[in-house]
């Protein structure tokens, strides 16, 4: 019997969980928020879409009751405010670190063996504040923003290509931030041919421009967060685990040394499976994208530096 839960039933939380039963990832999915019949009311929706799509997962929801989370395989943290048109992710620390924080201590009490996969953002902090504030080994916290930013610079490559985007390949690593992340234009393909041999300079440029504020146009046309592409990359976060697929997604995870980094979580390419992170995979980078990791890496130390600010760690 394989459990996720979902905290968290807004439109990001909501979407993961619909894409968690509708694919089957797990047998059961909970879902949990602080407000009174919202996760219920969901659930209750998409539970009536089974016979209509032909899913047999069970779908749950509940208000801030913690014990149906029992036993979670999985605990996908959603919760807190989403950006609003012109604010960064950055802006949101301050009221989202204590509800992180918070959910995550009252679901590990219930889920002593859970991995954690966090989309809340500024998802790299929080994801540290998460690795730092449960004592869990570091396989078992990953933050999912590499998974939603890559398939974005995939989406973005097949507009400018003019192909289906199931037939690029591409990464994006370093923060979940506008100005953060990195995506690697110089290692992606189309059906194994690189795209630099596919397309100009100037376009490639304005593809990888067009995937680092793929947030914030999002947010400047729905007048809040995106919430398909984030749901389903936590969904297929969750998915490569519990199904032990040992895909390599590039995820904010805890970093020793690799990248020449340390005490820090951030977006690298990972094999997930049963254990999490199976393994952090280092990317022979050149030196233009190993100077862009490392001051995404000093961008992403300086939001975490806020949470010893406000107290939270
Ligand atoms: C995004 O990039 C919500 O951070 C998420 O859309």
């Amino acid at each position: 019997m394989s459990k996720v839960t979902v905290v968290g039933a807004g439109n990001v939380g909501a979407t993961c969980a619909n894409v968690l039963a509708f694919n089957e990832v797990a047998d059961e999915v909970v879902m949990l928020d602080v407000k009174e019949g919202v996760s219920e009311g969901k659930a209750m929706d998409m539970m009536q879409t089974a016979q209509l799509l032909g899913f047999d997962s069970t779908l749950v929801g509940c208000t801030n009751d913690y014990a149906q989370t029992a036993g979670s395989d999985i605990v996908i943290i959603t919760s807190g405010i989403p950006r609003k048109p012109g604010m960064t992710r950055e802006e949101l620390i301050g009221v989202n670190a204590g509800i992180v924080k918070t959910v995550a201590e009252n679901a590990l009490k219930y889920s002593p063996d859970a991995i954690i996969v966090v989309i809340s953002n500024p998802m790299d902090t929080m994801t540290y504040l998460a690795l730092k504030s449960l004592g869990l080994p570091k396989n078992r916290i990953i933050g999912m923003g590499g998974a939603l930013d890559s398939s974005r610079f995939k989406y973005n490559l097949s507009q400018a290509l003019g192909c289906n985007a199931n037939e690029v390949e591409g990464m994006v690593i370093g923060g979940h931030g506008d100005t953060t992340m990195i995506p690697l234009a110089r290692l992606a393909t189309y059906k194994g041919i690189p795209v630099t041999q596919l397309l100009s300079a100037e376009k490639i440029e304005e593809v990888v421009k067009a995937t680092m504020v793929g947030g914030a146009t999002l947010t400047g046309l729905l007048g809040t967060s995106a919430w398909y592409a984030p749901g389903a990359a936590g969904a297929i976060v969750a998915e490569a685990i519990l199904h032990n697929q040992k895909k390599m997604i590039p995820c904010s995870v805890a970093l020793g040394s690799e990248y020449g980094e340390s005490d820090i979580c951030i977006g690298v390419p990972v094999i997930l499976g049963k254990n999490g992170i199976e393994k952090i995979v280092e990317l022979d980078l050149n030196a233009e994208e190993k100077d862009l990791f490392a001051k995404s890496a000093k961008a992403v130390r300086a939001t975490n530096d806020v949470l010893k600010e406000i107290n939270v760690l």
